[in-house]
């Protein structure tokens, strides 16, 4: 079932300091999304992104991905990432960039120019909630734009994007921790923007990263875009694994003191059960490092 926002939830929401369901968009990526959409594979028939400015599905068609679903914890994504695709099918380049500076700064969406037209384009229950929302800056985060801001797409490639997106990307709402469960079939490629970045420890990662596993085809890839320089690079991938098993058995007196021995098996079997996967299908569960990616690859 579609998600239906909460106005009166929403206006207390929207705050800057934690990723939620009415947390603030970003109106233009702060990654390079040009390098890191050049690991979609060729051939790729279905994608699985993060909506967050709708810059990493727009990315990833520009790549050659063929089918493109998103998923957010932020209905706020939902909202620009459909305002960017209704835009591609009403306005030249230089207004696009100037629809973005706008969206940035603005206080109320039917203030800022054209957005008249793409209101049209948009499902009517988004656009009451965006107008609803007057004065709570939805789409606050991130850089301000500039002209030459390099992580906007160029004119070339925005004629380009006209061209190949058809209509709205699908979009699932969901906190990546159940993600998988609204999952059906594999996906070529999955990118994971950088919201691993706020998984601080490297087991709040991998249990992140696991329930993915099953969701990646052979020869696909999933792509985690790493800004604040988390240690995962200077580890191979079968390491990970042991310094999980090594952080549960220091857990474990902790767990056993306050009577969680159930919790302490089921972390263990969790464990076996997704080291047992990487090594029958991810045996060469691929690290590589390009950049400020971190890439798991399906090999077979
Ligand atoms: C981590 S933020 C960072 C901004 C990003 N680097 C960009 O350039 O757009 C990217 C997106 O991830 C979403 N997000 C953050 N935590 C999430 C979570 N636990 N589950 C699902 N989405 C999440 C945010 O709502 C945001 O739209």
């Amino acid at each position: 079932m579609d998600f239906v926002p909460d106005i009166e939830v929403a206006k207390n929401c929207v705050r800057l300091d934690k990723f939620s369901p009415y947390s603030p968009a970003y109106v233009i990526t702060n990654e390079d999304l040009r390098q890191s959409m050049r690991l979609v594979p060729e051939n790729c028939n279905r994608a699985l992104v993060t909506a967050a400015s709708g810059d990493h599905p727009l990315w990833c068609s520009l790549y050659g991905a063929k089918h493109v679903d998103t998923f957010d914890i932020s209905y706020n994504a939902k909202c620009i990432m459909d305002i960017k695709t209704a835009a591609l099918k009403c306005m030249g380049h230089i207004a696009y960039i100037d629809l973005l500076k706008n969206l940035r700064l603005c206080q109320n969406v039917q203030h800022v120019p054209d957005m008249e037209y793409i209101s049209k384009m948009i499902p009517k229950i988004e656009w009451e909630y965006m107008c609803s929302m007057a004065g709570s800056q939805i789409f606050s985060n991130g850089i301000i734009i500039k002209d030459d801001n390099s992580h906007l797409v160029d004119d070339r490639e925005y004629k380009k994007l006209q061209k190949i997106v058809k209509g709205r990307y699908n979009f699932i709402m969901s906190d990546i921790a159940n993600l998988s469960g609204h999952l059906t079939g594999t996906y070529d490629f999955i990118h994971l923007s950088n919201i691993l970045d706020y998984r601080h420890t490297i087991s709040d990662r991998l249990y992140t990263i696991f329930p993915l596993l099953k969701h990646v085809k052979v020869g696909g890839r999933i792509v985690c875009y790493n800004l604040v320089g988390m240690n995962w690079e200077e580890m191979h991938p079968t390491e990970y694994f042991e310094e999980l098993v090594e952080e549960l058995n220091e857990d474990a007196q902790s767990l056993k003191k306050a009577g969680l021995n159930g919790l302490f098996e089921i972390k263990k079997q969790n464990i076996a059960k997704a080291k047992k996967m990487c090594d029958s299908d991810f045996k060469n569960f691929n690290y590589t490092k390009s950049g400020c990616t971190v890439v798991f690859e399906r090999l077979r």
